[in-house]
Parts: structure tokens; C-alpha cells; sequence
């Protein structure tokens, strides 16, 4: 099954055998199936913050549970929304803050579909999915069975969860309950959101505004093949950003909790002239450094050699190791 156009990178990708099931019992006979044939599973989504291998063994699932709906009485405060894993996330993020409901506007725009976002813990504009999330129920791999994981289950931090790590390549994400507020909550804090809305935005007004600074940023990966960020944005010893900080006064930084310092790895690059460098089929980003793009032709170890030489220079240069965002997948 070629998955080439199925990866917004537009790695060339065939894999083995590929399913997409419509509903639990669907799901749970697909990975029976899979068990008995002793097949490797791997869970493709939208397919943009993946790195995909040139052959994919065993069977590649989409689960394509695509119901949603809202639960709460009127005079509540908050609504539940349970969705699906194949629902699509950018369009449910514009349908709730159409209607009024506050706490996904933010993360408008980002591809891909609502199973992957609690992955690696989505965020955007100030706001992370564990800002809404109350619960992922998930399919165990090997038994099927179901089973529900609250938030502090997910073990959500930044671009990360225990899906990434005692879950990883075990569980399908197949619902998500978020809870979303009646009463308005912007949050505008994020770059110069606050200036591009007026004074008392609806949600929609939001998730418009937040549309429109990415539009000028980060290339459509219809035109352009990208995965977003490339890169996770380096978190520091806060020493280390101190001692950068007298080095480079203007560097972008973002203190957290527990000592440590979020730097932009965005400016890393850019401050390493890397903007716009082309090499081969891919490049830095001539608007946004931290994404890579593919301009065609090009092959993942190509990819992860021109990414390897991205952090090599900026580790050079700063002493900031880089990781990736995209899931290699095997
Ligand atoms: P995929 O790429 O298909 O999969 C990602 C990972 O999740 C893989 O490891 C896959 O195995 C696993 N997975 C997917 N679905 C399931 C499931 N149901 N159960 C178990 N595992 C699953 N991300 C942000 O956080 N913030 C941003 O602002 C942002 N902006 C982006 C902008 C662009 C232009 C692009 C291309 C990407 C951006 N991303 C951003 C990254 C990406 O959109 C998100 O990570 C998104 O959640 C990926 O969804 P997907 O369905 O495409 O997942
Ligand atoms: N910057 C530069 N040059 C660049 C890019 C950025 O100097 O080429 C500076 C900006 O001026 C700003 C800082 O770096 O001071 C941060 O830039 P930006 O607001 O564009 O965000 P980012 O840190 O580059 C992160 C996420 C994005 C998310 C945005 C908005 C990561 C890895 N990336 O990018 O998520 O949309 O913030 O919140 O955390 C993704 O994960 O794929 C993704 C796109």
C-alpha cells in the first residue's frame, strides 16, 4: 500500500499491508488478525509528524472512528466532547469555536487527526491539548481490550506523553474527552496574538487570528512538503541560558518551572545563517527555520542527514542539542 501522499513530508513509503477500520469491533478484529499473523502494527494518523521509512513491514492502521458529540446540561459552565481518533482536528477545533465553546482555539491549524494529539501533547499560541484534555480511552495492541487513561495518566509535558514512552507502539489512541467552557477564557498571551484580535474576541475571532500568523509563517504542506517544527525547542539548565543570555542579549527564552529554560530552536538556527539554506531536496524554511521542508525527490536518510547537520552546527555554535519532532517509524 504506497503512502507516499498519506505523509505530509511526502517521503516515498510503501507499506506491507494497511486497514483502515471504521469502528471498535472493526479495530479489535484488525489487530486479532494482525496477533495471529504475527504482523507488526504501526498506527498512521494524518501522517504529518511522521518520518517514514521507504518499506513499512507488517500493517499500517488508520482507525477511522470519526464520531463525536457533546455532553453537559445548558446551564453549565463546560461541555464534554467525546471525539473519535479519525476526526479530523483543525476542522472540530473551527466547529467548537463556531459554537461558542472556549479551549481549542488556539491550537487551530495544526493537520492531522484527534487520536495523534494527545502523542506528543499538542500546543500552539499558549495553550497545550493537556490544558482540555480529561481522558483518553485507548485499545491495547496485543489483547484489544479497552481502557480509559485520565489526564495525569497521560503523563502530558512538552511535545510528550507515555504514549511516547511505557505505551509506545502498544496502544490506539481511539477517543478523547476534552472539556471545553461555555464562558469565555481567551488566552492571548502567546507573541502578538492580543494585537490581532479586539478587545472582547469571541473563540472564533481567536482561532481566526491564530489561522492568520501561521498562515504567514509555516508553509501549506500542500505546497509545500513539512512536518511542522523539525525540531523540539531545546529545554536548557537555566545556567546554560544565563550564560547564553550574556552571549546573545536578544535570544528568545522561556523560563519554566523546576529551573529549566525553553530556548527558540528556531532562532538557534537562523542565528547559525541556516534560513533558507537548501541542500539537496530539502531546506530550512525561508519564513520559519524550524521547519524543514522537501522539495521533491528526496529520501528520508537525506532528510536525516541534512537535519543532522542543522544540529551539528547548532551544537557548535551554542553547545544546544536538538531532537526531533517527527516519530521515526520502522
Ligand atoms: P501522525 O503523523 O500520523 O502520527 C504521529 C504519531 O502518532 C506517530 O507515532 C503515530 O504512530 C502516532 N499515532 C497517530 N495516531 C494514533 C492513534 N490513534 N493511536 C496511537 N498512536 C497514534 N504540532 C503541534 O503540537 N503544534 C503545532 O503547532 C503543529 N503545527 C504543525 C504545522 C504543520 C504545517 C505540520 C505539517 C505539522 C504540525 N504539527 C504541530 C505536528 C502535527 O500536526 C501534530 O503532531 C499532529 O497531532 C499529528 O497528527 P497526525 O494524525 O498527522 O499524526
Ligand atoms: N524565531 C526566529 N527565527 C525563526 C523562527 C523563530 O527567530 O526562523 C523566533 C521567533 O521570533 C520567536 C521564537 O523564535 O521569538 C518562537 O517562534 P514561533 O513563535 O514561531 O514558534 P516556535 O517556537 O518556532 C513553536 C512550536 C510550533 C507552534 C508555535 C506556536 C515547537 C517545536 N514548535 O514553534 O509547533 O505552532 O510554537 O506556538 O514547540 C510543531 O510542533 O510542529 C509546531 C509547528
Amino acid at each position: 500500500h504506497e503512502l507516499s501522499h498519506a505523509n505530509t513530508l511526502r517521503l516515498p513509503c510503501r507499506a506491507e499491508y494497511y486497514a483502515r477500520p471504521g469502528t471498535l469491533r472493526e479495530l479489535r478484529d484488525t489487530l486479532g488478525q494482525a496477533a495471529a499473523a504475527e504482523r507488526k502494527v504501526t498506527i498512521l494518523g494524518g501522517g504529518s509528524n511522521v518520518l517514514l521509512p521507504a518499506d513499512l513491514p507488517g500493517l499500517v492502521i488508520t482507525p477511522d472512528l470519526r464520531q463525536w458529540w457533546l455532553t453537559g446540561a445548558k446551564g453549565e459552565s463546560h461541555v464534554g466532547l467525546h471525539v473519535g481518533a479519525g476526526v479530523a482536528w483543525h476542522p472540530l477545533v473551527m466547529e467548537m469555536a463556531a459554537r461558542g465553546y472556549w479551549g481549542l482555539e488556539n491550537l487551530a491549524l495544526i493537520p492531522g487527526l484527534c487520536g495523534a494529539a494527545p502523542i506528543q501533547n499538542i500546543g500552539a499560541y499558549g495553550v497545550e491539548l493537556g490544558d482540555v484534555l480529561e481522558a483518553v480511552q485507548i485499545m491495547e495492541i496485543a489483547s484489544g481490550e479497552l481502557r480509559w487513561l485520565d489526564r495525569a495518566e497521560c503523563r502530558l509535558g512538552y511535545r510528550d506523553s507515555i504514549f511516547k514512552h511505557e505505551l509506545a507502539g502498544r496502544a490506539v489512541i481511539t477517543r478523547l474527552v476534552l472539556r471545553l467552557s461555555r464562558v469565555p477564557t481567551p488566552r492571548l498571551g502567546y507573541g502578538d496574538l492580543a494585537r490581532r484580535v479586539g478587545s472582547e474576541p469571541s473563540a472564533l475571532d481567536v482561532a481566526r487570528a491564530v489561522c492568520a500568523i501561521r498562515e504567514e509563517k509555516l508553509p501549506d504542506p500542500a505546497e509545500l512538503a513539512n512536518a511542522g517544527s523539525f525540531f523540539k525547542n531545546p529545554l536548557v539548565p537555566r545556567d546554560q541560558a544565563e550564560q547564553l543570555l550574556e552571549r546573545y542579549p536578544n535570544m528568545p527564552n522561556f523560563p519554566q518551572p523546576g529551573g529549566i529554560t525553553k530556548l527558540a530552536a528556531g532562532w538557534l538556527i537562523e542565528r547559525c545563517g541556516l534560513k533558507g539554506w537548501r541542500c539537496g531536496a530539502f531546506g530550512v524554511h525561508e519564513r520559519q527555520a524550524l521547519v524543514l521542508v522537501h522539495f521533491g525527490g528526496g529520501t528520508r536518510q537525506e532528510l536525516l542527514e541534512v537535519a543532522g547537520r542543522i544540529a551539528a552546527t547548532v551544537e557548535k555554535e551554542f553547545g544546544v542539542t536538538l531532537e526531533p519532532e517527527p516519530r521515526l517509524l520502522e
